[in-house]
Order: structure tokens, then C-alpha cells, then sequence
């Protein structure tokens, strides 16, 4: 039987650009999503931009437009970003449109019905030239514990302290630079520590990875506090019901804004409607997809929310964690801010969706995108093995056998090979561990070329005897090759596309992994992707490049007003090394005397280098890119002083070094003529 689900990601803020945090998240539930399609699961993908609060109000005003203005080019370019990175949003809505008020009004009146809304007198920082008040962000002044200047209202930056606005010294507002005077205003709260028991049991249900249930259960420990729902004029967002200049805190409307979505989307529809999936009992799923600095409004507040109204709570929070770059947070200074649209003026799409999928692995560990690894990694996998499979064995099939396939499986334990492990693969995709469904799949385009390699058709062509083998050797890869681009098609769905035209067949669909292609034609074969240019990177953290010294501070939007909030910030766990750590790496001139294949080996040459006082092994993996005897007498570098490491076919005392992604491009690091062995390299 199969499910019925509805998908969401975290509704992006209408006051900056989409960048590679967002990507990440809308990647990811992407690759989920049509993996769910492809497995025959009816999915219904919604999203919208969060329109409301007092930072789109100052954007706006800055740019001396209306928020709806503003809201409204926002929204038409963050939804073509989208478009530009292949995610298939079924409809992609704004917080600010009729659905969402209708069912903020509703859920409303339905929470106060039940008495779960009161209201308060709270003291509050204000601006007296601006006359606003001044969210924890619109603040600065100078850390009650450590000093430090120029601190937010929430929390020090230096010492970690948090701590109440009105604590800071020398406050001002960001906004006019007044001082700020402390002002009492009626508030309007949300009854949320009724919902503790609740909650409690929800968040074991497997609603949420371990880790957010681990995390979230200090907070239920520790209490649970009403929650702040109003926010005064002036405000951009909804009138709360019966008052005229108190409106819902933006964080009320932004998860409705998946219902508003959805409604809207159903609308236009006759075969589902609201109620098949926003009722408090029914069979379909709701899955949210979301960062791990808005936790605590998904997991404690939406649900509670939800159970208050009478609606369903979401089957499952999948949350991730944050995007590094080098091991450091994203940065305009370091050019690796990058935004959707810059990426796309220099790359494809793929290549980040692949580099996403492959390091993604569903928990809620920041994900680091290596600028060299990215283009290695896109290379070597992509073009290096899979593509590879279909452009060495469609050439010949073209040419000599004008696209027929064999009617017949040349190796039947291959092929069964690869359609093993598609349950292995399934698990990860649903469980987001795409790394781990990622390194299958490479496993068995590994297998598949070191079989054709093995077969050497190109040998086979030379001898007319064997002319129907070197048919059956080409249809066996070509048979694996659709394997890998059906366990693909969820990440690649653009290859995938190219690909189904040269195999000539339907859109491919996961049932399709229980036959093998007999006795059919193949198109010719174009190219199905192109090689990953690193220079083009360089361009693109190039053009982000910006004077302005400004970290992704998550939702530095200062509209996240939860006395407690998730995860620790991204983190700066830098990656780089310091001088005197690179000078133990002892690097030494060597010359080849001797070279050899390994047996038994598919990738290993032994090497016998002279590094000047003495001789030694090394094992090295350069077998697909050096002829053996072509090395000897030449010089490279070695690092001298690495543990000398035991393998399967004796002791590798120390590495050769070389550059490329790997398989035949690998390229051997030599120094100029005239270094001798044993000089130390630096
Ligand atoms: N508007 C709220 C979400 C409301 S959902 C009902 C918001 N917007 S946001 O634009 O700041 O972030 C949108 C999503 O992007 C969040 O899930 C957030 O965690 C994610 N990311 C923003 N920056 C990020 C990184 N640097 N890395 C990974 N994801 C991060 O929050
Ligand atoms: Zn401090």
C-alpha cells in the first residue's frame, strides 16, 4: 500500500537571499521527496517565504518600498532560485496571503476557547525616536558578565552569558542608536507547559531524530514557559483578533504558513482535500524538514499548537545541521557566502546537489563543504564512474552493434549484485543518510568498471570470434549504468532525464530495478554530464567576495524570541593547521629505482624508492594512470616519516605524493630536474 505524504521545508526569511544554508535544507527534502515519487508514494511538496516581522518591515523601509513590495520580489526570486537547483515545490506560497490568516484566526480562536491564551503585562526595551519597540536583536550594549562591547540583547558573543535585554549596559537601539527606555505593554500568551505531558511522549514516538528528543528533554526538565504570541504596532503581520495594535509574533504565523501552503495548493485540485491531512486522525503523513536553530518552534510549540486546535501533529521533524565552509562559518569576507544565484551564474546545480546528498548523513552534525573535496568528489564519482560506464560500453554497442542490447545477462552475479542492495539503499534515503546510499551506489560502479576492465572488451573487438561477447560485456554495463541512475534518480534528476533518452526508455521508476534491459535498443550516447571546473568555483566565491565582515548568523532576523533555544550555533571548528604541526609532516625527494604491479591489487603499484641514505617500499595506488616501467628512474616527493602502515601485501613504508581525483587522473608530484633523493622538501 502505499503513503500519502505531504513534505515541508522551513519557510525562508523574505529579508535576505537564498544562500547554501537553504540549499541544504531544500536539497535535502527534495532528494527525499522524489525519492518518495520514484518509489511510487503520492508526495505533495509545499513551501512559502516568511514574510512577517520587524526586519522585512526596516528592509523595506530601507529601501523605501512597501513590506508587500518587498515580500513580493523576494518571493519571485527565491522561488527561481529554487527552480534553478531542480526542487520540485508543488506550490511555493507566502505568509502573507488569506489562507495563512484564515487559519492563524482559527487555531487562534480555537486555542482561546479552551483557555489556553492569557495575558500579561511585560517591561520592555523601547525606542523613543522610533517609537517601536526593540526585539533582543535591536538591541546592543555590553555584556553584563564579560564586558564586551556591542552585544546582543540575547546573548554575548565573546562569553556565551545569556541573559535578559534589559541587562545589557549602555544599551541602544540598532535601529535609531536612541538609548532605549524600558516600556510596559499587555501581552499575549500561549498556555504551552499545559501541553508538557504531551509533548513528552510525542517526541518518543519517533517524531524526532534521538538526538533533538535528547536535547529537547533538558528543556521539558527543566519547564516548560508560556509563550509570548503578540508582538505591538507598528508590526508587519496579522491583527491578532479583537485588538486593534497587537499582532501575532511572527513565529505564529510561519509554520501555519505550511497549512496556508498546502490549502492553497489543494484548491486548485479535486482529488485530495485539507482534511485528509491536517485532521486529527488520519493515515497520511506530515514531514517537516528544518535546521537545527528552529527546533524548539517545530517540536514544542507547532505540535502543542496543533493539539490545541484539534489538527494533526507531524509524523516527522528532520532536522540538519549547519553549512561550514572549510571548516568555517559561512562568510561575506571569505567570498563563501555564496548565494543560489551566484552559484548558477557559474555552475550546475548537480554538482551541489550530489556534494549535499553525499555528506549528508540525518543527523543533526554541521555538514562542511571542502571547496577542493566538492570538486574531486563531483569528478571522480560522477564523471570518473558512472558516467564512465556508459561512455566506454555505448561506443561500441553504437558502432558495431547499431544500439542492441544482448538478450542475455553476461554476468548474472553483478547485476544481482547490484539490485542487493537496494533495500540497504532505501533505508538511507528515508532515513536521510544519503552519504551512506551514496557510497553503495559508488561501491557498485566501482565493481562494474574494475568488470570491465577485467573483460577488456576494447581487446575482445580485435578477434571476430568474440564479437557477441564483447555485445554481452557492453549490455552488462549498460544494465548496471541504469541501476545506478534509478538509485540516482533522486539527487540527479536531470542526468537521470539525459540518461532515460540514451537507454530509450519511460522515466525510470524503482519497480524498474527488478528486470535488466534485453533485447533492446539504445540510443547513441551524448554526454550526459560535464566535468566540474574549479576555477568556475574560484569565480563563484570570488564574485560572493565582500568587504563586510559578516557571518551567517542563522536568524540573526531577531525575531526568535524563545527563552530557550536549540542546538549550539554553527560553530567555528576550523579546519586549518598551525605552522609548527605542518613542520612534523617530514617531506623527502625520492627516486623510483624500481616499480611493479601488485597481485591481486586492481589499484596498487609497489614502488622501491631511494630516498638518499636508504631504500624502502611504498604501496601506491596509481596502478589505472602509470605503466610500471615508465617510472622508473624518476623522481618524486614522499612523506618520510608517516607510520609505516601493514597491508594485505606487505609493509607501506611512507606515500608518494600525487594529485587528481583518482582513477587514470592521477598525476605524480615531481620536483624540477636536479633535486636529489633525500633532500627535504618545505
Ligand atoms: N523563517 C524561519 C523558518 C520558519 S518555518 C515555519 C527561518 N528562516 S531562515 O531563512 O532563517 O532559515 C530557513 C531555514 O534555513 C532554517 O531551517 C535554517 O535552519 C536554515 N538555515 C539557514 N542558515 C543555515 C546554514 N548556514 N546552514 C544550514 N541551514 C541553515 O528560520
Ligand atoms: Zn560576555
Amino acid at each position: 500500500m502505499s503513503r500519502r505524504i505531504l513534505v515541508t521545508s522551513a519557510l525562508p526569511n523574505a529579508n535576505g537571499s537564498i544562500h547554501l544554508g537553504h540549499l541544504l535544507e531544500h536539497i535535502q527534502t527534495d532528494v527525499w521527496v522524489r525519492f518518495q515519487r520514484l518509489r511510487g508514494n503520492p508526495t505533495i511538496y509545499v513551501c512559502a517565504d516568511d514574510t512577517h516581522g520587524t526586519a522585512t518591515m526596516l528592509k523595506a523601509e530601507e529601501e523605501g518600498i512597501t513590506p508587500e513590495e518587498l515580500i513580493e520580489r523576494v518571493g519571485l526570486e527565491h522561488a527561481g532560485d529554487f527552480r534553478g537547483f531542480l526542487i520540485e515545490h508543488d506550490n511555493y506560497h507566502s505568509t502573507h496571503s488569506d489562507e495563512n490568516k484564515y487559519y492563524c484566526e482559527l487555531i487562534y480562536k480555537r486555542l482561546k476557547d479552551r483557555g489556553l491564551i492569557f495575558t500579561r503585562e511585560v517591561e520592555q526595551l523601547y525606542d523613543p525616536e522610533r517609537n517601536i519597540f526593540l526585539a533582543d536583536r535591536f538591541v546592543t550594549g555590553t555584556c553584563p558578565k564579560c564586558s564586551s562591547e556591542e552585544q546582543y540583547g540575547d546573548n554575548c558573543q565573546e562569553c556565551g552569558a545569556t541573559y535578559d535585554a534589559t541587562d545589557l549596559q549602555d544599551p541602544r537601539s540598532v535601529i535609531s542608536g536612541a538609548i532605549p527606555i524600558l516600556r510596559i505593554s499587555e501581552h499575549y500568551f500561549f498556555d504551552l507547559p499545559q501541553y508538557t505531558n504531551m509533548l513528552t511522549t510525542w517526541l518518543r514516538s519517533g517524531a524526532v531524530q534521538r538526538e533533538v528528543a535528547n536535547k529537547l528533554d533538558e528543556w521539558l526538565k527543566a519547564g516548560l514557559r508560556a509563550w509570548d504570541i503578540s508582538r505591538d504596532a507598528p508590526y508587519f503581520g496579522f491583527l491578532i483578533p479583537g485588538t486593534t495594535d497587537k499582532y501575532f509574533y511572527v513565529w505564529v504565523d510561519a509554520p501555519i504558513g505550511y497549512m496556508a501552503s498546502f490549502k492553497h495548493y489543494v484548491e486548485t485540485r479535486n482529488e485530495l482535500t485539507f482534511d485528509e491531512f491536517w485532521d486529527a486522525e488520519n493515515s497520511t503523513e506530515v514531514h517537516h524538514f528544518i535546521g537545527k536553530d528552529i527546533i524548539n518552534f517545530h517540536a514544542l510549540l507547532w505540535p502543542a499548537m496543533l493539539d490545541g486546535a484539534g489538527f494533526r501533529k507531524p509524523t516527522k521533524i528532520h532536522t540538519h545541521g549547519f553549512i561550514t565552509v572549510d571548516g568555517k562559518k559561512m562568510s561575506k569576507s571569505r567570498g563563501t557566502f555564496i548565494n543560489a544565484s551566484t552559484y548558477l551564474e557559474h555552475l550546475e546545480p548537480e554538482y551541489l546537489r550530489y556534494y549535499f546528498a553525499a555528506k549528508s548523513n540525518g543527523t543533526i552534525d554541521d555538514i562542511d563543504i571542502n571547496m577542493t573535496d566538492f570538486v574531486q568528489r563531483v569528478n571522480s564519482d560522477l564523471v570518473g564512474k558512472v558516467v564512465n560506464i556508459a561512455s566506454r560500453c555505448a561506443g561500441f554497442l553504437t558502432k558495431q552493434f547499431d544500439g542492441q542490447l544482448a538478450d542475455r545477462l553476461h554476468d548474472e552475479a553483478l547485476w544481482n549484485s547490484g539490485t542487493a542492495i537496494k533495500d540497504t539503499i532505501a533505508a538511507c534515503y528515508e532515513s536521510g543518510d544519503t552519504g551512506k546510499a551514496v557510497r553503495e551506489i559508488m561501491a557498485l560502479a566501482d565493481r562494474t568498471n574494475q568488470y570491465i576492465a577485467r573483460q577488456e572488451p576494447w581487446t575482445m573487438m580485435k578477434d571476430p570470434d568474440q564479437r557477441d561477447e564483447v555485445q554481452a560485456v557492453c549490455s552488462q554495463g549498460i544494465n548496471i549504468f541504469r541501476l545506478l541512475v534509478i538509485y540516482l534518480k533522486p539527487i540527479l534528476p536531470q542526468m537521470a532525464e539525459k540518461a532515460e533518452t540514451f537507454l530509450n526508455v519511460a522515466p525510470l521508476s524503482w519497480a524498474d530495478l527488478e528486470t535488466p534491459l534485453e533485447n533492446h535498443t539504445v540510443n547513441s550516447f551524448e554526454p550526459l554530464f560535464a566535468r566540474m571546473d574549479s576555477k568556475a568555483l574560484e569565480r563563484v566565491v570570488e564574485a560572493s567576495r565582500d568587504g563586510d565582515e559578516e557571518d551567517d548568523g542563522g536568524n540573526a532576523a531577531g525575531e526568535n524570541g524563545v527563552e530557550n533555544t536549540a542546538g549550539e550555533s554553527a560553530g567555528e571548528t576550523t579546519a586549518s593547521i598551525e605552522i609548527d604541526e605542518f613542520m612534523k609532516v617530514e617531506l623527502k625527494v625520492a627516486k623510483i629505482v624500481a616499480a611493479e604491479a601488485v597481485k591481486g591489487a586492481d589499484k596498487l603499484l609497489k614502488l622501491t624508492l631511494d630516498v638518499g641514505d636508504h631504500q624502502r617500499h611504498v604501496f601506491s595506488g596509481i596502478k589505472a594512470a602509470y605503466d610500471p616501467a615508465s617510472l622508473v628512474g624518476r623522481l618524486t616527493v614522499v612523506v618520510a616519516n608517516l607510520a609505516p602502515r601493514k597491508m594485505r601485501f606487505g609493509v607501506s613504508d611512507g606515500m608518494v605524493l600525487a594529485a587528481g581525483p583518482g582513477g587514470s587522473d592521477i598525476f605524480l608530484i615531481s620536483p624540477d630536474e636536479g633535486a636529489e633523493p633525500g633532500m627535504i622538501v618545505r
